[in-house]
């Protein structure tokens, strides 16, 4: 403050910090602090200057970023491309489990296409009653809500799409190579950087999909104090020390969402090339334990030969006889 008088660019900042984390308007600013539009950008560029992380994105206006890596409804909008306009975006700054929220939608009838965000997740949930590790600020945790065409023996389909988009996202923000393994884990080398749970709900009509629920879980900065004790062995993230790209979750989560609408849309299986190439189970042995009631007789140690085409996990046990398992029936360690 300048003689007691609050400047022009202190009355910006004060307004940007009030909306921070979301987009106001170069018009909006005029017409509040009675400004020209050409007086709103030139104090923004000379307290872009001073070094405000304030971001100016065309036709959205001017955001304050508050802190080095924000989570942002406002932003993932804004770094949409092909999934701009097709999907609601929802963002919750906390709540339980975002895949509960979309099911709760779901549920309640509603019948366009959403995708729940959320920056902390307080009862997040794995797959097989496991919980899911989501603290505040670190992650990205994201669930579909979806109403896709399809069967339900083929709703795995979309964890193993959800998979690749994910994987696909992580190279085109992040630079970095991430492995699947088989069905719904990412991997970078030998830690788990990502999660996929997707649920659904079966119309007693139709015998079909009513709706579907994919969430994803990626670990994108490590806990200052560590992974909890019971993932520590096998959870990682992206960035354990090293310099993040700006806004990388906010890019991320849009990249994400952008390449699994534009694969569920397009509806067909030219995914299943990238999954088979991002595996890292094939040419390694697996132990194959069966689970819950299916009925199956083989189990034990394999060699994984291939992905088939839908998305299968052909192995040979060591007696040589073949199998081609479908998710769901059983689980695999790597070794
Ligand atoms: C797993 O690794 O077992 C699956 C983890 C899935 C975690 C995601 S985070 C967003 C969504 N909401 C949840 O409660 N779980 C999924």
């Amino acid at each position: 403050m300048a003689g007691g008088k609050i400047t022009t660019k202190e009355k910006i900042l004060n307004l940007l910090t009030e909306n921070a984390n979301s987009f106001i308007s170069g018009q909006e600013i005029a017409d509040k602090l009675f400004l020209t539009r050409a007086a709103v950008w030139k104090s923004i560029k000379s307290l872009q200057a001073e070094g405000n992380n304030i971001l100016a994105v065309n036709n959205r206006g001017y955001c304050l970023l508050s802190d080095s890596q924000p989570l942002s409804g406002a932003m993932i909008e804004a770094e949409l491309q092909y999934a701009s306009g097709n999907i609601e975006v929802i963002f919750l700054d906390e709540t339980e489990s975002t895949n509960d929220d979309a099911k709760r939608l779901g549920n309640e009838g509603y019948e366009k296409n959403a995708v729940i965000i959320s920056d902390y997740q307080s009862k997040g949930k794995g797959r097989r009653g496991r919980s899911f590790s989501s603290p505040k600020g670190l992650g990205l945790y994201m669930s579909f809500l979806l109403h896709p065409d399809i069967r339900v023996e083929d709703a795995y389909l979309l964890t193993c799409a959800a998979a690749v988009a994910t994987a696909r996202a992580i190279s085109q923000i992040t630079g970095k190579d991430a492995d699947i393994k088989w069905v719904n884990d990412l991997y970078l080398g030998s830690k788990k950087i990502c999660g996929i749970l997707t649920e659904g709900s079966v119309s007693l009509e139709t015998t079909g999909l009513d709706y579907a629920v994919v969430g994803i879980g990626v670990n994108i900065f490590a806990p200052n104090e560590g992974f909890p004790p019971e993932i520590r062995d096998v959870a990682g993230a992206l960035y354990e020390g090293g310099q993040a790209p700006d806004n990388v979750r906010n890019k991320l989560c849009a990249a994400i969402i952008d390449n699994f609408l534009k694969m569920t849309d397009e509806g067909d299986r030219t995914f299943v090339k990238e999954y088979r190439d991002r595996s890292n189970l094939i040419g390694h042995y697996v132990k194959v334990n069966p689970y819950g009631d299916t009925g199956r007789k083989l189990e034990g140690y394999a060699k994984v030969l291939d992905i088939d085409d839908n998305c299968h996990l052909v192995v040979e046990y060591e007696n040589g006889v073949r199998e081609s398992l479908s998710t769901g029936e059983v689980s695999v360690r790597k070794y």
